[in-house]
C-alpha cells in the first residue's frame, strides 16, 4: 500500500509518500517547506500569509514528494490530507487538492486528524505496542492521552489556557529573540543558568491538566521590573523557563504513568512524547534520564517527525485504510476537529 500524505494545517506546506509492506512502514519521501521566514516579522503565524504560501507551493511540493519517492500518481492507493484541526485556509488547500487528485486517479481520499498524526508518529520508527501513554505538545495543543488503539484515544488532561509551544513562542516574543520561539529559547538557554524563579501553575493540582499562561505572565512581570535586559539575563531567563517546563512535565508525567499503571497493571509502561516541542534537545535528554530512573520506556520521534510533517498524515491513512474507503468528496475542513 502506498499513500500520499498532505499537510497544510498551519505554516508548513508538506507532502510525503509512505509505504506499508508486510506490516513495515517506510517513508519513501518527506518534503516540507517551513514558512517561518514569511511570518517572522509578525512574531507569529499570519493566517492569510500562510494561506497564500500554501496556494503557491502545494503543487510543487506534491510533485517533489512523488519524484523523490520514484512513484507516479497511478502508483498511489490513496490520498490523505489533514482535515483539521488547524487554520481554515490551509486545510481548504490541502483537502481540496487531495480530493481532486483522488478523483482523478479514482482512489479514496482520506481526511486525517492532525493530532492523531502526532499521536501515531512514533510508530513509523519504533515497534511500539498499544496501549501507550502520550504527551502531545504542539503549538496549538497540550494533552496527556492514553492511546488504546488506532482511533481510540482517552484524554487524561489538557491545557486550560495556552499550549506549551504557544508559551515558548510568546515568551520568545516577550524577550524579542525571534520566531518560532522554541528553537530560539533552546539556543539561548545553552548559555544561561536556571537562576530565575518562575511560576509553575497547576503543578500541585493532582491531575493531568496544564496551565502555561501564568508562567508566561511571571516572565512578563520580571521583564517589566528589569531595566537592563542584557544577553546574559535573557539566556538565564530561557534556561529558567526550560527548567520550569521540565519540572512541570515530570510531575504531570508521573501522574499520567500512575493512572496508566492502574488501568493496565500488566502492560509495559510505554510513554511517548510527540509534537513540535518534543524536538527540544534539553527536554529530550532530561526526560530520557527521567525515564531511566523511573523505569518506563520513553519513545520520542526523530525531530523531523516531531514538528509538523506529512509522513504522519500518510501513516494514519495507512493504518485506517480499508477496502470500503469512500472517496469522501464532500468532506469539509474541520478547524476545531477533536480527537
Ligand atoms: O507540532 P508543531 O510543529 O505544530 C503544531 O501542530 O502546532 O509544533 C509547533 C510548536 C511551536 O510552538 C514551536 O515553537 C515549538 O513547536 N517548537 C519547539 C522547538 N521546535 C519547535 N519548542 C521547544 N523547543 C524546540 N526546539
Ligand atoms: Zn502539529
Amino acid at each position: 500500500m502506498i499513500v500520499l500524505g498532505i499537510e497544510t494545517s498551519c505554516d508548513e506546506t508538506a507532502a510525503s509518500v509512505v509505504q506499508s509492506k508486510n506490516n513495515k512502514i517506510k517513508i519513501l519521501s518527506n518534503i516540507l517547506y517551513s514558512q517561518f521566514k514569511e511570518h517572522k516579522d509578525y512574531g507569529g503565524v499570519v493566517p492569510e500569509i500562510a494561506f497564500r504560501e500554501h496556494v503557491k507551493l502545494i503543487d510543487k511540493i506534491i510533485l517533489k514528494a512523488l519524484v523523490r519517492a520514484k512513484k507516479k500518481f497511478k502508483d498511489l492507493d490513496a490520498i490523505a490530507a489533514t482535515g483539521g484541526p488547524g487554520l481554515h485556509g490551509g486545510l481548504l488547500i490541502g483537502t481540496t487538492i487531495g480530493k481532486s487528485l483522488s478523483l482523478s486517479i479514482n482512489k479514496p481520499f482520506i481526511p486525517i486528524n492532525h493530532l492523531e498524526g502526532h499521536i501515531l508518529s512514533p510508530i513509523i520508527e519504533y515497534d511500539l505496542k498499544f496501549p501507550y501513554l502520550t504527551l502531545l505538545v504542539t503549538g496549538g495543543h497540550t494533552m496527556m492521552i492514553i492511546a488504546h488503539k488506532v482511533g481510540k484515544y482517552e484524554i487524561l488532561g489538557m491545557t486550560l489556557d495556552d499550549a506549551l509551544g504557544e508559551a515558548f513562542d510568546k515568551v520568545a516574543k516577550l524577550l524579542n529573540i525571534g520566531f518560532p520561539g522554541g528553537p530560539q529559547i533552546e539556543k539561548l538557554a545553552l548559555k544561561g543558568t536556571p537562576s530565575i524563579e518562575l511560576a509553575k501553575p497547576l503543578i500541585n493540582s493532582n491531575d493531568c491538566n496544564f496551565s502555561f499562561s501564568g508562567l508566561k505572565t511571571s516572565v512578563l512581570r520580571i521583564l517589566d521590573s528589569k531595566k537592563n535586559k542584557s544577553k546574559k539575563f535573557k539566556s538565564n531567563m530561557c534556561s529558567s523557563f526550560q527548567h520550569t517546563i521540565l519540572s512541570i512535565i515530570k510531575k504531570k508525567s508521573e501522574l499520567g504513568l500512575k493512572i496508566f499503571k492502574k488501568k493496565f497493571p500488566n502492560k509495559k509502561k510505554n510513554f511517548v512524547i510527540v509534537g513540535g516541542v518534543a524536538s527540544n534537545n534539553f527536554l529530550r535528554k532530561n526526560l530520557e534520564e527521567f525515564a531511566n530512573i523511573n523505569n518506563f520506556d520513553l519513545f520520542v520521534p526523530m525531530k523531523s517527525l516531531c514538528t509538523d510533517n506529512a509522513a504522519m498524515i500518510a501513516l494514519v491513512a495507512l493504518k485506517k485504510f480499508n477496502k470500503k474507503n469512500k472517496n469522501n468528496f464532500t468532506f469539509q475542513p474541520l478547524p476545531n476537529w477533536h480527537i
